[in-house]
């Protein structure tokens, strides 16, 4: 994609999340409806589902042509990431959202032949959109930001998720105490914005494409390592654990996980 074509996609998927993030706020106001999915902790609301249908709308009579990924399912069945493919998150951290009605982001990436061109994390509750990709930088809000530093694991905090803890996966027990210390945030996007600001080194976690997709593309950006916990680069229309973080960090963890 030539670069006043991905400018120009910029500004419009930053309009469409400006009022994305008008509307979940003025839904929280109201009552919820919350449903259950695979489980208890893993929900579903009103919320979510509006949210999603309003930014598929979007894409959809923007680029006609393309393919969208959603996680509540109103967009397409994707098997290949030939083309145009868009990836949408249109609440993360659902139980954050419910419980704490804070820490939850909305996320949208574009890849083109499984190449990432634009990503966009919004702390909504923050009032911070982390948005851009290889051809852009990486902004938060309009201020351009970088890799504060190369901390290794034992310069920093590291994100891990509490599933992982609790069954001692992958061994993260070791990769937490080799830290200073673990975070449990429970929403990929605010996980990975810490990274990108440096109030992490590394986050760890099972996580879907819609997950991840609009974080790998900033992260990348900005010389950060993602990769499944193996080291194995990341698959874009599969699940996995993901392993992500500073180079350092990143080989740090792989160290201690494959032992
Ligand atoms: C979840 C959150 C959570 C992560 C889960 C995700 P959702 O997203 O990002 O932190 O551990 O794997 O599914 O379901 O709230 O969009
Ligand atoms: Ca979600
Ligand atoms: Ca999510």
């Amino acid at each position: 994609m030539k670069i006043d074509e991905i400018r120009r996609v910029d500004r419009e998927v930053k309009s469409w999340l400006s009022e994305s993030r008008k509307r979940v706020l003025t839904e929280m106001k109201s009552r919820l409806v919350v449903n259950t999915k695979t489980g208890r902790r893993d929900l579903v609301t009103n919320v979510d589902k509006a949210n999603e249908h309003f930014l598929v709308d979007k894409i959809r009579s923007y680029d006609p042509g393309s393919k969208i990924l959603g996680e509540e399912g109103l967009g397409d069945q994707v098997t290949s990431s030939k083309g145009q493919v868009w990836i949408v998150d249109p609440i993360d951290g659902t139980m954050n959202f419910v419980k704490q009605r804070n820490h939850f982001a909305i996320m949208i990436a574009l890849y083109e032949n499984g190449q990432g061109i634009l990503g966009y994390i919004f702390d909504v509750m923050g009032n911070k959109l982390y948005s851009g990709g290889p051809d852009l930088g990486v902004f938060e809000n309009d201020q351009k930001i970088s890799m504060e530093k190369n901390y290794s694991l034992a310069d920093g905090l590291i994100g891990l998720s509490g599933p992982m803890v609790l069954s001692n996966e992958y061994n993260v027990d070791e990769v937490s105490r080799k830290s200073l210390g673990m975070r449990i945030y429970g929403s990929a996007g605010i996980d990975i914005i810490s990274v990108l600001k440096g109030e992490l080194v590394g986050y760890i976690s099972h996580l879907k494409p819609w997950d991840f997709g609009a974080g790998k593309i900033l992260l990348e950006t900005n010389g950060f390592k993602i990769s499944s916990i193996d080291g194995q680069p990341l698959d874009m229309l599969s699940s996995t654990t993901v392993l992500l973080g500073t180079p350092n960090a990143h080989r740090d963890v792989l160290t201690i996980v494959s032992q």
